[in-house]
């Protein structure tokens, strides 16, 4: 039996062993659901950067997609919301991106023995791709500046259950057991139960709530984008 960890934000990433498993960099509201949509729209590459003074060095080199506080950044060419990651745009390029917790929530996962990118939009494929990678899951969370968030729990909830339900996987981590309390709790009406995130009033403020079901829509693709080399790229 291979076992799940769910760590809620990247400031608790140092309190737990994860080097030998398979991370899940999570973060629904909006980077990992904005990086999907990119590879379902063609895009090669998408190198996860931390610091806008590194994403600048990647200016005139590659597409810039970058938000702070969820507004785009005044350099970038795009911001973080899915609905700009068109095809039109995003076919055969490599995209830099700089998000205010996603991005840097991808660079810890990368520490760990393989990390891929998860949101509801891949959830099944994401899942199959832990159970073929035959090692323990260790989900981490993006949160939102060091804090838990609703969201990114209930999708580990949802990826915790949809594991052990397999049978491959088990769980003796509080925060697993947490999360899919909470997914047991949200599943039946999922926009509905995250209408009382925080995100979803930020989101709101900037007039970028019209993201949210989208963000919530389960199974739209089978591509899991895995970290290599410096960048997430399609499995
Ligand atoms: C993040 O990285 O914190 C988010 O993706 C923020 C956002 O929704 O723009």
């Amino acid at each position: 039996m291979h076992r799940i960890t769910v760590c809620f934000t990247p400031v608790q990433f140092p309190s737990y062993s994860h080097d030998d498993a398979n991370a899940v960099a999570i973060d629904i509201l909006r980077a990992t659901s904005s990086i999907c949509t990119a590879f379902m729209n063609g895009a090669e590459r998408v190198i996860p950067v931390s610091t806008v003074e590194e994403l600048k060095s990647h200016a005139g080199r590659h597409l810039i997609a970058a938000e702070r506080d969820g507004i785009k950044l005044d350099f970038a060419d795009i911001g973080n919301s899915p609905k700009y990651f068109t095809r039109a745009l995003v076919a055969g390029k490599t995209i830099a991106y700089s998000t205010t917790n996603g991005t840097h929530t991808i660079n810890l996962a990368a520490q760990c023995r393989n990390a891929a990118a998860g949101s509801f939009l891949n959830l099944s494929a994401l899942c199959r791709w832990l159970e073929e990678g035959n090692r323990d899951a260790f989900l981490l969370c993006a949160g939102w500046k060091g804090r838990f968030n609703l969201e990114d729990a209930v999708f580990a909830g949802a990826v915790a259950q949809k594991l052990t339900d397999g049978g491959q996987f088990t769980t003796e981590c509080d925060s697993a057991l947490a999360a899919m309390d909470l997914w047991s709790l949200a599943k039946n009406d999922l926009p509905g139960y995250i209408r009382k995130a925080a995100q979803n009033e930020r989101l709101r403020k900037i007039n970028a709530a019209d993201t949210i079901p989208y963000c919530h829509t389960i199974d739209l693709t089978d591509i899991v984008p895995v970290y290599r080399d410096g960048a997430l790229i399609r499995n």
